[in-house]
């Protein structure tokens, strides 16, 4: 899981440098699907439930689950990338949403949100706390800053398959509480706060696919896998 999350920041890191204004999604999806494949990984996205790309691109009030096309980035949007690695037979995810060009400081402040908020989550794993505590850190923070928490997807437990046991949503509601969880030392968690400037109610788009804000109003999404530890957590895809 270690060599699989390391092939997905490194395919993060590469998507900064080719996500530029004037570049297609297609052509982000084709560079970073070749960088896997030559790092002896397995793109998991293509094929998954029929899907066709080896990872997400996902433009402005698209929350997840973009189709990398030959749309063109422009100057002004942000753009989620989201890309799930196979190494043998261990698989890591993550995602992060970049600026392209040059963006209104009131996106740039969704987007350092979005990414805190999956920090903060983060700092609060160790094992034995319980599953709530890591949803109610990003609820807490991302309303505090005035976005909401998009409630219709989850994070989600990983290891020998991308989605495993225990869904892990962003807000904390009774359900959650009653069910509630606790983590053990050696879990592997995929934590992915996806947060929106106005309502969290979403849609899914004819693609079958694109899941956008139902008020199209903007949206951002990252994303780590992690190994809960005795005190602590390791960050797979840093
Ligand atoms: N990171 C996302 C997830 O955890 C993306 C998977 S969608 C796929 O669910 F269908 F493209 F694989
Ligand atoms: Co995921």
């Amino acid at each position: 899981m270690r060599k699989a999350g390391r092939i997905v920041a490194d395919a993060l890191e590469m998507a900064k440098d080719v996500a530029r204004s004037n570049v297609t999604t297609d052509t982000l999806n084709t560079r970073l699907e070749k960088y896997v494949i030559q790092k002896g990984g397995r793109p998991v996205f293509k094929g998954y439930r029929g899907y066709p790309k080896s990872i997400c691109t996902s433009i402005n009030e698209e929350i997840v689950h973009g189709i990398p096309s030959q749309r063109v980035l422009r100057d002004g949007d942000i753009l989620s990338v989201d890309i799930g690695v196979e190494y043998r037979n261990y698989v890591a995810d993550a995602a992060t949403t970049l600026p392209i060009g040059t963006i209104s400081s009131e996106l740039q402040n969704l987007l350092s949100v979005c990414e805190a908020s999956l920090m903060k989550a983060i700092a609060v794993l160790h094992a034995h706390v319980k599953l709530s505590e890591v949803s109610k850190a990003i609820q807490e923070y991302v309303e505090g800053n005035g976005f909401s928490v998009i409630r219709d997807y989850t994070g989600h437990g990983i290891g020998r398959q991308m989605h495993e046991e225990p869904q892990i949503p962003n807000f904390v509601n009774d359900e959650l509480l009653k069910n509630d969880k606790t983590l053990l030392k050696g879990m592997a968690l995929a934590i992915e706060p996806m947060i929106c400037m106005g309502s969290y109610d979403t849609e899914v788009l004819k693609n079958k696919w694109t899941v956008v804000t139902k008020d199209r109003r903007l949206s951002a999404h990252f994303e780590h896998t992690v190994v809960v530890t005795e005190d602590g957590a390791d960050i797979l895809t840093l």
